[in-house]
């Protein structure tokens, strides 16, 4: 494997990498110079450690913080160099860090696409130096280059999100009618397209048999997504839809929203224009803190949490293996014994050029019920002084 002379880090990196979440990561670095993004260190010596590049989204969102960080932190207590850039939610940004980490001997990637079909030229790049590629959480579409896919079970996390909404308001049973809204994740995002289906899928029978209305008539994919998963947009799109079509007294019984920052706009949206004085059913996805403090205050009702971690041990002992020359498939879940659930899956994700293999791990639905056992009493948060959840 290739040495390392210079240890390069994206200078965004050590600016806002823990900006995001308040954590710090202990590396010492030199900023180059203003205009330049890139911030060299060398005091790493030529050990001949492998070097394992890691290029995440964005600091927007809470999660990728946390993703960057326990991925850095466990390579990094497995005796790997890590390389880690934020693309700042800019395609070109996250490609020109790709680039550097290929240029510094990168000896494995581990990509987060922000577009899941613009990295087509960097990955090949990296293919033809036979740099291997871990898809971490979206996966890359458009390349017949990527080597493995890790990430959480995503159908598994709309269909949840859709059954909470089913259960809560027992349409099982119930013979009057709801009004429900769909908020969608980021088109460029090929999770977004899975949690809606897994969601649309428990919903849409109630749909057609009239039990669930949608009043904006917004119900596909595209006409309900939101770019860059943005809180913004997310309330912008809510407003609109609460002034058009619920301003004389409709109700609005629950909105199937797609993660936590979208949950975060439409609440913002529901506090602002809604007029209804019953509690809307909000679903989300990922825990953040923010919208816990929502749920506990019964602005928004649940969220699936992705323990993070765990997706980031996967991802460790999948390189390793990749690394050493295997080709790990099933046998690894086995060998690893992991504490906690991992399904290796080769048939859901189809890439537009090939099918990927496949680890994914299982989410779990978060409530004001069970947030502190299953968060506090499982050493993910801790509570601060003012009772909130903080991400450990
Ligand atoms: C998805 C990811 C979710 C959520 C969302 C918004 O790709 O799987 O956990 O973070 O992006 O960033």
């Amino acid at each position: 494997m290739r040495k390392i002379t210079a240890f390069i880090l994206i200078s965004l990196l050590l600016i806002n990498t823990l900006g995001g979440c308040g954590k710090q990561s202990g590396v010492n670095t030199v900023k180059k110079s203003d205009e330049e993004e890139l911030v060299i260190n060398d005091t790493h010596s030529d050990d001949g450690r492998n070097i394992i590049g890691i290029s995440m989204p964005s600091q927007s969102l809470e999660r990728w913080n946390r993703d960057g960080q326990f991925l850095k932190e466990n390579f990094e207590k497995a005796g790997f160099e890590v390389l880690l850039s934020y693309g700042n939610d800019l395609i070109d940004e996250q490609i020109d860090g790709i680039e550097y980490m290929l240029e510094s001997g990168a000896d494995l990637l581990i990509i987060t696409p922000i577009d899941a079909s613009s990295l087509e030229n960097v990955i090949k790049k990296a293919a033809s130096s036979k740099v291997p590629i871990i898809s971490y959480d979206r996966l890359i579409l458009r390349s017949p280059y990527i080597d493995y896919y890790v990430s959480f079970d995503n159908y598994l996390v709309g269909k949840l999100q859709g059954e909470y909404i089913v259960n809560a308001l027992d349409l099982a049973n119930s013979d009057r009618s709801y009004n429900i809204e769909m908020v969608s994740g980021d088109p460029a995002d090929n999770n977004a397209r899975f949690f809606y289906d897994g969601a649309y899928d428990v919903l849409s029978p109630f749909i057609e048999s009239g039990k669930l209305i949608v009043p904006s008539g917004q119900s596909d994919f595209f006409r309900t997504s939101t770019s860059s998963w943005s809180k913004e947009l997310a309330k912008e799109r809510f407003e609109n839809i609460l002034n058009s079509y619920y301003a004389s007294g409709k109700t609005l019984d629950a909105v199937c929203c797609a993660n936590d920052s979208t949950a975060l706009g439409t609440a913002e949206a529901i506090e602002m224009d809604y007029t209804g004085e019953n509690t809307v059913i909000l679903t989300g996805q990922d825990a953040d803190e923010a919208n816990l403090i929502n749920i506990k205050k019964g602005k928004q009702t649940m969220t699936v949490f992705k323990q993070l971690s765990n997706e980031s041990i996967v991802t460790l002992d999948l390189a390793i293996a990749m690394l050493k020359g295997d080709n790990p498939g099933e046998d690894l879940i086995e060998r690893a014994n992991w504490p906690f659930e991992c399904k290796f899956d080769t048939t859901s994700y189809d890439n537009e050029k090939e099918t990927i293999s496949a680890y994914l791990l299982t989410p779990t639905v978060i409530t004001k019920d069970n947030m502190y056992e299953e968060l506090v009493g499982k050493g993910y948060y801790e509570e601060d002084a003012a009772g909130n959840l903080i991400a450990k």
